[in-house]
């Protein structure tokens, strides 16, 4: 059964192995940073379902957890440009913290840089940007990451939590899609 979804994969760029090595890695970072101020790790469903359960889990250090829904694409391969906040978090939940936006990946960067912008307004001690993949060569607006996972080539990529047409979330690895699947 498992084979219908991986004969669609064409790479395998970040293996179980290596993607399990790495969060352990920025668990470390960040337990280090924060030490014991306890910050809010603020997941944008739904993509980063998947990371934000590892990563929480590599912090050796009192964390919280929340999330919030956005999505630019829709069902498409491209950004509206425009970005749907479908899910608030309560402003009384971030007043005060210190925010680690918790992202799958950044693209354009449209989503992060507004939901950075958004996240502002709801007065936080501060705000930086945790994402497991970083397409830099794609960036259309001006937003950095402070924690990277891997920065990944401009290609069609799914699995650990990203997704084609809401398929492929599940694969333990980061694959690139078969451009035959998508067009
Ligand atoms: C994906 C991803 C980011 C965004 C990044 O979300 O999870 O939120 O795109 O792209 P950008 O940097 O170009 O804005 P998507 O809208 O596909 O929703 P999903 O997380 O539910 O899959």
């Amino acid at each position: 059964m498992v084979r219908i979804m991986h004969k669609d994969i064409g790479d395998i760029l970040f293996s179980e192995e290596t993607i399990t090595a790495r969060v352990r890695e920025l668990g470390a970072e960040i337990a280090s940073d924060y030490g014991d101020k306890n910050p809010l790790l603020v997941g944008v469903l739904k993509g980063s379902f998947i990371f934000m359960a590892d990563l929480l889990r590599a912090i050796d250090a009192p964390v919280s957890v929340d999330f919030l829904a956005a999505s630019s694409y829709g069902d498409k391969a491209f950004t509206s440009g425009k970005v749907d906040l479908t899910k608030a978090v309560p402003a009384d939940t971030v007043k005060g913290r210190d925010v680690i936006l918790v992202e799958d990946i950044l693209d354009t960067g449209v989503t992060l840089k507004y939901l950075k912008e958004y996240m502002g307004t709801l007065g936080p001690a501060s705000v930086k940007i945790c994402v497991f993949l970083d397409k830099v060569t794609r960036r259309q607006v001006d937003v950095e990451a402070d924690y990277v996972g891997f920065v990944c080539p401009d290609e069609f990529v799914v699995g650990y939590g990203l997704d084609y047409s809401e398929r492929y979330r599940n694969l333990k690895y980061i694959g690139s899609l078969k451009p035959e699947v998508y067009s």
